[in-house]
Parts: C-alpha cells; structure tokens; sequence
C-alpha cells in the first residue's frame, strides 16, 4: 500500500497565483484528474500518493510555463461535450457557444446540410451535429491533425454521431459540387487576429496554433476569403454565420453587403461583445 500524504489545496494553489487569473480552479482541474475525487467534492484538503504528487507537480510546472489548462490535461468541454484538444487545435472558446445557440435558434428540425469550415477539434460541428439528428454535417480543417482531433472527437460521443463527415481541404478549394450538394448553412470561426496585434495573452501565444489565430490584412483575409467561399457553396437563400473579432463587426458587415448577401446581422457573445455575423445568400424571388 503506497503511503498518503495529505495537502492542504491552498498553499498547493500559491505557486500559480503569479501567473494564473484563475490558480484556484487550475489546481482543482489537476487534482481532480490525478485522484479521481470530482470537483464538487474537492474541499480545503486533498490525499495524494508520492506518484500522485510527482504528477501534479509537473502539470503545475507546466502551468507555470504558460501552458493552458486544457491541454496540460488534454481535453476541454463545449456545449456540454468533453473534446480531447491538443497543441494543433484551438481550445473550443465559450463564445462559440453563443454561435451554436443562434444557429440552433434559427433553424430547426427539418432536414438541412450544415459545414463547418476550419473545424480544428470538431466542435462547432459535434454540437450541431449532436443537437439535430435530422441534419447532416459536414466538417473540413485544412489540418490533417485537427481532422484526426475532430473524428477522434465524434468518435468518443457516448450515442454514435453518424450525421457528421469530415474533410481535410482548404476552404478556398473545397467545391460542394452540384447544386444538390450546397448547403442551407455555413458556420466559421476561422482565424481573425492581426498578427501584429499585442493583445493575445502568453497561453494563446505560445501554445495555440499559429493557424488558428492569425490572418493576414489586419486580421480580415480569412473573413473576407469565407464570405466568397460563402457564395459559392450555400443554396440561395442559406446563410453564413461567421465568428469575428469585438471590433471587427462593422467591416464584416460591410464585406457581406458588398458580395451581395442579405438580411445581415451583427450578435454579441455573453459578454456583451460584437462576435458573430450572419448574412442570407441571394434570395432568388
Ligand atoms: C479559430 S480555429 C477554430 C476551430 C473551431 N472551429 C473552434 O471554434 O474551436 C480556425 C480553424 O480554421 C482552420 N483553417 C484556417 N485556414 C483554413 C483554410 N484556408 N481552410 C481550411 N481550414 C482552415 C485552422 O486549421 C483552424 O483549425
């Protein structure tokens, strides 16, 4: 029987006060992980082996380097789901929530064809897909490793997710085909960052992927890319859904007016933030 220590969680948390908005809630994280106990039962003291010590030492010294939380333990959750993410995916953030929701909202039960475009852990698409079973989903990432990270993803669901097909393409080249094969709705949140900005925090800039973040023209081009993208893949009268930066409402607005979309409309995530438009192809009448 290996011996047990017993830790008091605050002086455990003291080390990541320095770099942490939240120590409290990572260490929890890390303990409940380590010892099995869940959350809710983590109290002012925690039991550990040697082992069990060695192992939350290190995901602190990795934390204490910066390392998001999420990938230290190699998941996170949205909308409910648990998604494994690691360093060639974004963290699925809550504000795409506020993305899902209006389109859940919008559309109901009947049987439409949904892409999610730059899919990176697959999330946007598994809580459509997982919501409507009526609907097919497809997904594309133009990383190999983030189609690995989202089929692992659909495949680990507890009821089997057999309306959601994945694709490694580029948006630019992906072609729906036929007329048939064009889709009621688009969904994105592709990368909107200005490479030069200096707002990025230490966990994203050095750990998240490069391409999830980034786009040139000040942080406009994959927006801009998607809104023609857009007019080539929806029926008439689809609509684009896309994720963007709080100050980038205005100039998307503008972008999908001027390629002749409908209906436009700016929301806020839960913060109150601009943080997602959406605009209605061509209405034929
Ligand atoms: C901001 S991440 C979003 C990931 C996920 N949808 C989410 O909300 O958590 C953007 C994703 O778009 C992908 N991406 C960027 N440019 C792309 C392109 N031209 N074609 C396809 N995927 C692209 C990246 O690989 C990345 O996974």
């Amino acid at each position: 029987m290996p011996s047990v220590n017993t830790y008091s969680i605050k002086a455990l948390v003291e080390p990541l006060v320095s770099i942490s908005a939240s120590p409290d809630r990572d260490v929890r994280y890390f303990l409940s992980e380590i010892t099995g106990v869940p959350l809710a039962e983590l109290f002012d003291q925690v039991q550990m082996s040697m082992a069990q010590y060695r192992e939350f030492q290190a995901m602190c010294a990795r934390r204490l380097r910066h390392e998001p939380v999420a990938y230290i333990l190699g998941y996170s959750e949205f909308w409910g789901l648990r998604l494994q993410v690691n360093a060639s995916v974004l963290i699925p953030r809550p504000e795409t929530e506020c993305l899902v929701e209006a389109v859940l909202q919008l559309h109901g039960d009947s049987s439409i064809r949904c892409l999610d475009l730059g899919t990176g852990s697959g999330a946007i698409a598994l809580a459509l897909a997982t919501e409507r079973s009526s609907w097919h989903v497809d997904a594309l990432d133009r990383s190999q490793e983030a189609i690995s990270c989202a089929r692992e993803n659909a495949s680990r669901q507890e009821t089997p997710v057999s309306n959601l097909s994945f694709y490694c393409y580029d948006w630019t080249s992906f072609s729906s085909g036929d007329r048939e094969s064009r889709y009621h709705v688009l969904v994105a949140n592709p990368p909107y960052i200005d490479p030069v900005s200096d707002a990025v925090c230490n966990e994203t800039r050095l750990y998240e992927p490069d391409c999830a973040l980034y786009a040139g023209l000040n942080g406009e081009a994959d927006l801009i890319d998607l809104i023609d993208v857009g007019a080539l893949l929806l029926l008439d009268a689809g609509w684009l859904y896309l994720e963007h930066g709080y100050d980038q409402g205005e100039r998307v607005r503008y972008f999908m007016a001027k390629k002749g979309y409908q209906s436009i409309t700016t929301m806020k995530d839960y913060a109150g933030h601009d943080r997602f438009t959406l605009g209605q192809w061509r209405i034929i009448r």
